[in-house]
């Protein structure tokens, strides 16, 4: 008897202490899973343990998120969310409308990001005035992978325009290579075809069609253009595309059996965990036609409200590691991005980093900064869901540029 209550005691003691361990432990959501997203998440998690706090990881694989939003909200509507997670543009300000989203402005008003944090960047950050969410990196979307031997091997060069794309690419092909590598996934359909309509409608049209739904610009002969360009694509990937993993489409790249990929600079992460370098093994370009603009794409962690003071403190800490200026360069050195905040030496950046940090200042004044609505920066989740499907299902279909531009405008349209 005495045994048994000891025991018990013993246990309940051993409950108090791995419950106010766990209590200051995060646990944090992300979709970071190739090996480029596993170096950066990482340095993350080990930022943390040096500040004494624990981890527990909640990855759920799958490129762009959208796997790990679906188990989000299952976790939140079940009134059991995460410390954190990876929540980006207008989605931090839905999240922050239901009421679960807890504030950091104490930790970010102790650490100046008002003044640290370029606009566009902090005010995605804040809901109703207040910090809510942490900034890892920008990510520059419009970027074109290349290998340059395989260029040399079938005598092409690398195109900066949509015309020249489509002749270099029958070089490649011609050649025996796969021209365009590309993993048939929604999100990266979404993210080819966010290229072409920077590209193609340059970036009054991206604006106006893409972050104000301005009917009149979506209803325009240029968005008919962009869908002739987004399906003359079609016949540059290969028929093992469909649901391929986007970093196996940046390996193609890497092991020379494509010449090329459009994807964000995460993708610079892969060619890194490989032993690449920049220049030699492989080559960043502005995706054709968009060199100078920017379409950024702003990583960040969004807390959500915890009820412990522990949980509180170890949220803090997390946000205030993540604006060091020693977190951003690491973690935006493996993530291939730049860091979100200023004041962060270029030295240790390569040249790749160096064309983003200039593109991003440089189109800000010009007005060729735009938001990413192919990685939720700048449409309501519904609208850009819409523009997502209506992107995948013409280029996995026969449709003509014109069905193709009806539908979108339909879809978009009943989505706002
Ligand atoms: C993006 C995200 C990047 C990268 C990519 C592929 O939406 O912003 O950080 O991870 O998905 O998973």
């Amino acid at each position: 008897m005495k045994n048994n209550k000891l025991t018990t005691l013993a246990a309940s003691a051993l409950l108090a202490t791995t419950t106010s361990v766990s209590a200051a432990d995060v646990e944090v959501l992300h979709w970071w899973t190739s090996g480029g997203e596993a170096a950066s998440v990482n340095y993350l998690k080990g930022k943390l343990s040096d500040a004494g706090v624990g981890w527990t990881d909640f990855a759920v694989a799958g490129g762009g998120g959208e796997n790990a939003m679906t188990v989000l909200k299952s976790r939140a509507i079940s009134g059991n969310p995460p410390t954190a997670a990876q929540i980006k543009g207008p989605s931090i300000q839905e999240w922050g409308d239901l009421g679960f989203l807890a504030d950091i402005d104490g930790v970010a008003k102790q650490n100046n990001w008002d003044e640290l944090l370029p606009a566009v960047v902090a005010d995605v950050m804040k809901h109703e005035g207040k910090y809510v969410a942490a900034p890892v990196n920008v990510h520059r979307v419009n970027w074109m992978w290349s290998n340059p031997e395989v260029f040399r091997a079938a005598g092409a060069t690398i195109p900066t325009t949509w015309d020249d794309f489509m002749v270099q690419a029958k070089k490649l092909q011609d050649a025996g290579y796969v021209a365009l590598a590309h993993g048939g996934q929604p999100w990266q359909d979404a993210t080819v075809f966010e290229a072409v309509v920077l590209g193609v409608g340059g970036a009054d049209y991206y604006n106006k069609a893409f972050v104000e739904m301005d009917m009149d610009a979506l209803n325009s002969d240029t968005t008919v253009e962009v869908f002739e360009t987004f399906g003359n694509l079609r016949q540059f990937i290969d028929a093992n595309a469909p649901g391929r993993d986007w970093n196996v489409a940046t390996s193609m790249v890497i092991e020379g059996q494509a010449g090329m990929q459009i994807m964000g600079d995460w993708a610079k992460g892969e060619f890194k965990v490989a032993g690449k370098n920049v220049g030699t093994d492989f080559v960043c370009s502005a995706a054709p036609g968009t060199s100078g603009a920017h379409t950024f794409n702003v990583d960040s962690f969004a807390f959500f409200a915890q009820g412990t003071t522990a949980g509180t403190g170890a949220q803090n800490i997390m946000a205030a590691e993540i604006l060091g200026t020693d977190f951003q360069t690491v973690f935006n050195l493996n993530k291939g991005s730049i860091p979100a905040r200023l004041g962060v030496s270029r030295a240790e950046f390569d040249t790749c980093a160096h064309d983003s940090m200039d593109a991003f200042v440089a189109s800000s004044s010009s007005g060729s900064l735009v938001p990413s609505f192919a990685h939720g920066m700048a449409l309501p989740s519904a609208v850009a869901g819409a523009v997502v499907d209506s992107a995948t299902n013409f280029f996995n279909s026969d449709q003509s540029a014109e069905e193709g531009a009806a539908q979108l405008v339909a879809s978009m349209a009943a989505a706002m």
